[in-house]
């Protein structure tokens, strides 16, 4: 992992009006994505530049819903969920560090209202729809008008996969070669997948033992693995595009599938290992590779986690609600 001396701040201020023009009130919505070609290692931590591009699947109407407005008693406010967090907690930190980033120094104390319409059953993580709503409300309260690409990468150091949620349906992230990222940002593809499903399965919703950002940085430490990564995530990615490209979906589950598999075997082998599945991780696969023998056409990918995301056609719909009974659907492209 480089390390330059080239910080977020440093970054940001060079986008900014010296005076800023902070409004009374923004809200911004931004969708939760789920990555067919996984992002996996970063390239500099403070950035959070990635080692290889990724390509995602937003989940149209679920994820963030962020609200800023002033707060009158002087002090900031971060609440989630409807509820107020302590202003020393791990979430109102990580908002009130990226908030400062924008009101630099001044004082504008704010409330930053958090709502995630993520089915709590579903086991996602939503960093990636948080960060990319307060990115899109800050550009709204503060009136910068910032370009979509600019806010990929801004969004992208509050987290990696963020910089894909400023987008919907098919977004890849290019890795960007530049040391202060400004070309690593997503951008959207044109193709639709109106049959698409993507089917939720909550096997655990206790917090990951490890975090994604020390199970890379451990993963790119310790895994000899880890060196094939960038290669196989360079190729899956041109796999995908142009699986999408031809509506290929037996070409496209399989090489999202295979792209997962691969990034677990990458923390497997690291030390000490990273194993994020469980045993129930593992029934769901075996039922989803007895179902494929069967002539179902069902794949699955993973994140950092024991949670699996299915991936079929509508024409699979009703066999597999019948075989996975908790399942949550999503229908990307269905508006
Ligand atoms: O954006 P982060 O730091 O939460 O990392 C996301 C990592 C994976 O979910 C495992 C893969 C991805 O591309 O979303």
């Amino acid at each position: 992992m480089s390390n330059n001396s080239i910080n977020k701040a440093s970054v940001v201020n060079r986008y900014l009006q010296d005076r800023l023009e902070p409004k009374d009130y923004a809200d911004a919505f931004a969708p939760s994505n789920i990555a067919l070609c996984k992002y996996w290692g970063k390239r500099d931590g403070e950035l959070n530049l990635p080692v290889n591009s990724s390509l995602s699947v937003s989940l149209a109407h679920l994820g963030s819903h962020t609200k800023i407005s002033r707060s009158e008693d002087g002090s900031d406010k971060v609440r989630l969920n409807n509820k107020d967090l302590p202003s020393d907690s791990d979430f109102s930190r990580k908002v009130i560090d990226f908030v400062d980033l924008f009101r630099r120094g001044q004082k504008i104390p704010l409330i930053v209202d958090t709502r995630n319409n993520i089915p709590t059953a579903a086991g996602l993580a939503s960093s990636a729809s948080g960060f990319a709503a307060l990115m899109l409300a800050l550009d709204d309260f503060f009136s910068l008008n910032l370009d979509k690409s600019v806010l990929s990468a801004f969004a992208r150091m509050g987290s990696g996969s963020a910089s894909r949620s400023i987008y919907t349906g098919f977004v890849r992230w290019d890795m960007g070669s530049r040391a202060d990222g400004m070309d690593s940002v997503a951008s959207q593809l044109d193709n639709r997948w109106p049959d698409l499903c993507i089917g939720l399965i909550k096997v655990s919703s206790a917090r990951k033992p490890v975090d994604s950002r020390s199970g890379m940085q451990r993963t790119i430490e310790t895994s000899k693995l880890y060196p094939s990564w960038p290669e196989q995530a360079g190729s899956d990615l041109i796999t995908l595009e142009q699986a999408i490209d031809e509506q290929n979906f037996a070409q496209m589950g399989a090489c999202a599938e295979k792209n997962a598999m691969s990034m677990h075997a990458t923390m497997m082998s690291a030390w000490p290992p990273l194993v994020y599945w469980l045993p129930e991780s593992l029934a769901v696969m075996q039922q989803v590779w007895q179902l494929r023998e069967a002539g179902v056409a069902v794949y699955f990918t993973m994140d950092a986690g024991p949670n699996l995301k299915l991936l079929f056609e509508t024409a699979s719909l009703s066999v597999l609600q019948t075989e996975f009974p908790i399942m949550e659907v999503i229908q990307p492209f269905s508006d």
